[in-house]
C-alpha cells in the first residue's frame, strides 16, 4: 500500500485506515458503493497553475453578459474566504453558504440562460475533470459499482463537463442543483430547495430508495473537499467498512490538523486520482 506513503497523504490512523480497506479488499466489487462531491473533488482545482472553474463558475466564464459575471465574482469574493475558513465552524459558516447560494441563483434567474448554451459554456470553460478520472469511472463501470455525485455545484453542468471530457456511465448518479427549463428551453429558476455546501446531510436523497436499494453494499468509499461533504452519505444502510477520502486543495497548513482529524485519509494539493484510484484498483484487484 504505498501510495498510502506519498507526501502529500496524511493520515491520523493507519492501522484503522488499513484495516477498513482490507475488509473491503475481502468483500470485493459486490459489496462496494461510491459517493463523491463534483467540484475540487472530481474536477480539479488547478490546473497548470490556474484556478479551475466550478460549476457555478462556468456560467459566469462565458455566454451571459458581463454584468452577471462582475455581480457573480463579487458574492463568490465575499463568502468563498468563509467557507474555506479553518476558524469558523460549519454551524457559524451555515447561514453565509444560504445567503451564498440564496444570491447566487438568484441572480442567475435574471438573465437569459438556455439549455442550448450548456454545451458550448462547457467546451470553452475551465472546469476539468482530474488526471485519471476517466479510469476511475471505467473501473467502476466495469465492475458495475454505483457512483452517487452529490454536488452543491448545478446538476446540468456537471452530466454536460463528465459527458464531454469522460463518460457518463448509468451506474453514475448525480444529486445537485437541477436548472428548471421551460418549453422553449428557457431558464426559469432551479428545480429543488438549494444543496449548499453544508446541507448535504438534509438532502431527500438520504431518504430516499437510492440508499436503501444498495443497503446490500455495506462498504462506502466517500471522497470530498468540503468537511460538509462528510455528511453525504448519512443515509447509508448497513455499512460496515467505510473509508473517507478528502482532498485538501487550499490553505493546507491551516486546515490540515482539521482535515486529518475529520477525513481518514487527507491528499494535499494533488490535481489527480491517483491515490483513489489505487485504492480502488486494490479493492478491484486490478493491476
Ligand atoms: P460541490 O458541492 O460540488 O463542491 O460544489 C460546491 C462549490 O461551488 C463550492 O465549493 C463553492 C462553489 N460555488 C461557486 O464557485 N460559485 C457560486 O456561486 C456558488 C453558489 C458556489
Ligand atoms: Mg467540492
Amino acid at each position: 500500500m504505498e501510495f498510502l506513503d506519498r507526501p502529500n497523504v496524511h493520515i491520523k490512523d493507519r492501522e484503522y485506515v488499513i484495516g477498513q480497506l482490507e475488509k473491503m479488499v475481502a468483500d470485493g466489487a459486490k459489496k462496494l458503493q461510491v459517493v463523491a462531491d463534483f467540484d475540487r473533488t472530481l474536477s480539479k482545482y488547478k490546473h497548470n497553475g490556474h484556478v479551475c472553474a466550478t460549476c457555478h463558475n462556468v456560467l459566469e466564464e462565458g455566454g451571459l453578459p458581463g454584468e452577471y459575471k462582475e455581480q457573480a465574482y463579487k458574492i463568490r469574493d465575499k463568502y468563498f474566504p468563509i467557507e474555506t475558513d479553518p476558524n469558523l465552524t460549519i454551524e457559524e459558516k451555515t447561514p453565509y453558504m444560504v445567503e451564498w447560494w440564496t444570491k447566487a441563483h438568484a441572480l442567475l434567474e435574471k438573465y437569459p440562460l438556455s439549455k442550448e448554451m450548456l454545451h458550448s459554456m462547457v467546451a470553452k470553460s475551465t472546469a476539468k475533470l482530474r488526471e485519471g478520472c476517466t479510469t476511475f469511472f471505467d473501473n467502476l463501470h466495469a465492475s458495475d459499482i454505483p457512483l452517487l455525485v452529490f454536488s452543491a455545484g448545478v446538476g446540468d453542468i456537471i452530466r454536460e463537463v463528465i459527458a464531454q471530457n469522460s463518460h457518463m456511465y448509468d451506474n453514475m448518479h448525480v444529486v445537485s442543483n437541477d436548472l428548471n427549463f421551460d418549453e422553449n428551453g428557457k431558464m426559469i429558476g432551479f428545480k429543488n430547495a438549494i444543496i449548499h455546501v453544508f446541507n448535504k446531510n438534509e438532502h431527500a436523497v438520504h431518504d430516499s430508495d437510492y440508499f436503501h436499494n444498495l443497503s446490500h453494499r455495506t462498504n462506502l468509499l466517500l471522497m470530498g473537499d468540503s468537511l460538509g461533504d462528510l455528511q453525504m452519505a448519512n443515509g447509508a444502510e448497513n455499512v460496515e467498512a467505510k473509508l473517507t477520502i478528502g482532498f485538501l486543495n487550499l490553505r493546507v497548513e491551516e486546515s490540515l490538523e482539521l482535515y486529518k482529524s475529520r477525513y481518514d485519509i487527507v491528499i494535499c494539493e494533488d490535481e489527480t486520482m491517483d491515490v483513489v484510484n489505487a485504492i480502488v484498483n486494490k479493492i478491484l484487484c486490478i493491476g
